[in-house]
């Protein structure tokens, strides 16, 4: 083709593109949700980012060995919640009931032991050995069980509820809080990490408003293996160490339609560098205790921030524009691979930019701007395609709540920093969709080779993550012939009108990528494109036969998502990278937890 009748095309396809953004409303700041994604070592760089934030805190610990010195016995295993009470004042009021809090971050509460027999569902090595310096040995035994719900305290452990606020669903709400999660201390590792240990379904709390403080099997399950799934995928989020499963009946309506159903209690033992979001700090803005504001600012700055200085006096303002961009990046990452978090409230948004808070998530499957994950959320405010908006609301909540400590000065140069949000999320979603592509460089056509492509998608309803992988399994020739035998995702993308002209671009642009085979494309392609990622149908199978004890789903579930850029026989057997059952259609997510 020649250059002019390139350049001729493009502007058809441009044309068509906007054409077809305008017609389904979509706003500047939407056109970013068409692209989604990392680059291709996206999650080596995002490891590395995290552990040398904080290996430059390095603390002495006193494992600075290998295999043969890890943990076996649980009673050697100390947490500390000295560094958090020296440093906050804790709530006055004792005592496991709901009230409102006042001048403090933290309340005092014991966690509410599970109804037994326990059985250990699930085990993630990788967080219990990786992590906590632990043999994974002992976690088979009743002691751990124990540990791990809630039923017996670990040396050290003074367990705490937070006191949080938050806007939900747009609307400022108040108090928040540690409703059915106990902070259990922080854990120093040999590698010089500070992790914090969480029980979730553990119990009530000061901050349990009604609800009863625990958590089912069902919501248990997929959180375990959703935040484990993600870190897998190179995306920052929460870990899960374990899921205890007990038989403490927990009564919920499912779908909040009146049909209350008994189901039994479990409780996830979860570990994040911090807890602190968004809704912490609101909460202390909102009632005027600035101080302490001020002081749990300051707190998450020297420990988690090590490049912000403590003396320079717009450290602030600097800790406002690092989490701008790191969200921004986030949710960037999470389009990446279709991530839909279904309630981004303030309070579910991390202070560290990493996922927390699994809840009605989801991982959308054909391609659908508008997919929502929570079958409850009508107005679709938290559709996946609008998680880049929601994120831009929920850093103009942060401003609001960082106003009492900035000067008018610092105030107006927030705000500039916000705006900048879009462009960060733009470029990142670019660079992501471009990687996503196998794309080098950057050419012209670009940024509408890539909306062009999902909007393909959106019209034949193509599965998202097939359509990338299988992009990046075929060969060019392959492409060329259009030879998709047994790629459903291509098929299904090919009966698209406008197909054909988008493959002969594509081909043209990765053709003019020099010293760039196959091999070198390909191989760059299936790091960036998982093979398998959480679907709710096979979550929900896992599932069903958690809740008769049957917990073999769940580690494979566990074992194959460890590795979703690899493909496995098992996983291949089990049906996890073909055309979702039909029965996975009617699925409907529940929402009560
Ligand atoms: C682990 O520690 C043992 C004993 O201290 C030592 O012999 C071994 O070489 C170490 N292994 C690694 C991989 O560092
Ligand atoms: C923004 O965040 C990304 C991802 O963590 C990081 O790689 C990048 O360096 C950050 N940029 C700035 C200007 O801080
Ligand atoms: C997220 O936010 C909602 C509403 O603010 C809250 O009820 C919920 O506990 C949070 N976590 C999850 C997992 O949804
Ligand atoms: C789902 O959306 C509905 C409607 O907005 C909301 O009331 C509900 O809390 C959401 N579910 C969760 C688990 O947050």
């Amino acid at each position: 083709m020649t250059r002019a009748l390139s350049v001729a095309m493009w502007s058809i396809y441009r044309l068509l593109v906007f054409a077809l953004a305008a017609a389904s409303g979509v706003t500047p700041v939407h056109l970013l949700e068409f692209c989604p994604s990392a680059g291709p070592d996206c999650h080596s760089d995002d490891d590395a980012a995290s552990t040398s934030r904080s290996s430059q805190r390095a603390v002495k610990s006193r494992w600075n060995g290998n295999v043969s010195e890890l943990i076996q016995d649980l009673d050697q295993f100390r947490v500390s919640c000295k560094k958090l009470l020296e440093v906050f004042p804790i709530d006055e009021v004792s005592g496991n009931f709901v009230h409102t809090v006042k001048n403090c971050i933290f309340s005092k509460s014991i966690p509410t032991p599970l109804k037994g027999p326990l059985s250990l569902a699930a085990v993630s090595k990788d967080v219990i050995e990786g992590i906590l310096d632990l043999d994974v040995a002992v976690t088979q035994s009743t002691d751990f069980r124990l540990y791990a719900s809630g039923g017996r305290l670990l040396p050290g452990s003074e367990p705490l509820a937070h006191r949080y606020g938050g806007h939900q669903f747009g609307y400022w709400a108040g108090q928040l809080g540690d409703g059915r999660a106990h902070f259990l201390g922080q854990y120093s590792n040999r590698k010089g990490e500070i992790w914090e240990l969480q029980l979730k379904g553990s119990g009530k709390t000061p901050y349990s408003r009604s609800g009863d403080g625990r958590a089912v099997i069902r919501s248990s399950v997929r959180e375990f293996l959703c935040s484990e799934a993600m870190h897998f995928l190179g995306v920052p989020t929460s870990r899960a160490a374990s899921l205890i499963v007990s038989e403490e009946p927990v009564i919920r309506d499912k779908f909040y339609n009146g049909n209350v159903k008994t189901e039994r209690g479990a409780v996830v033992l979860r570990l994040a560098k911090s807890w602190f979001r968004i809704g912490s700090l609101e909460i202390l803005s909102q009632s005027g205790e600035t101080d302490l504001l001020r002081k749990l600012l300051n707190f998450v700055i020297d420990e988690h921030f090590p490049s912000i200085s403590s003396n320079d006096p717009d450290k602030y303002l600097v800790f406002y524009s690092t989490v701008v961009n790191e969200t921004a990046h986030l949710i960037g990452q999470w389009m990446s691979v279709g991530f839909a978090h279904g309630v981004c409230n303030t309070d579910n948004f991390s202070l560290l930019s990493i996922t927390i808070d699994y809840g009605p998530f989801g991982f959308m499957e054909s391609y659908n701007p508008n997919f929502i994950p929570n079958t409850s959320d009508d107005e679709g405010r938290y559709r996946i395609g609008a998680q880049a908006d929601v994120g831009l609301f929920n850093l103009e909540k942060l401003l609001s709540a960082l106003s009492p400590v900035f000067t008018h000065k610092q105030q107006e140069e927030a705000k500039i920093i916000l705006k900048g949000f879009v462009n960060i999320y733009q470029m990142r979603i670019h660079q992501i969709f471009k990687a996503k592509l196998g794309l080098l460089g950057e050419e012209e056509e670009d940024s509408y080779l890539i909306p062009f492509l999902l909007q393909m998608m959106e019209d034949t309803e193509s599965d998202f993550t097939m359509t990338f992988r299988q992009l990046s399994e075929v060969s060019h020739l392959q492409l060329h012939n259009r030879n998709f035998a047994q790629m459903w995702a291509l098929d299904d993308l090919s009966t698209h009108q406008h197909f054909s002209d988008w493959l002969n671009m594509y081909l043209l642009r990765i053709s003019r990528q020099q010293n760039d085979g196959d091999v070198n494309r390909q191989n760059r392609m299936k790091n960036v494109n998982p093979r398998y990622v959480l679907r709710n149908w096979m979550a929900e199978s896992a599932i069903r036969k958690a809740e008769m004890n049957d917990f073999s789903e769940v580690e494979l579930l566990h074992h194959i998502l460890s590795s979703p850029f690899v493909t496995q026989e098992t996983a291949e057997e089990a049906g996890y990278a073909a055309r979702p059952p039909s029965w996975a259609q009617r699925l409907k997510v529940s929402c009560s937890s």
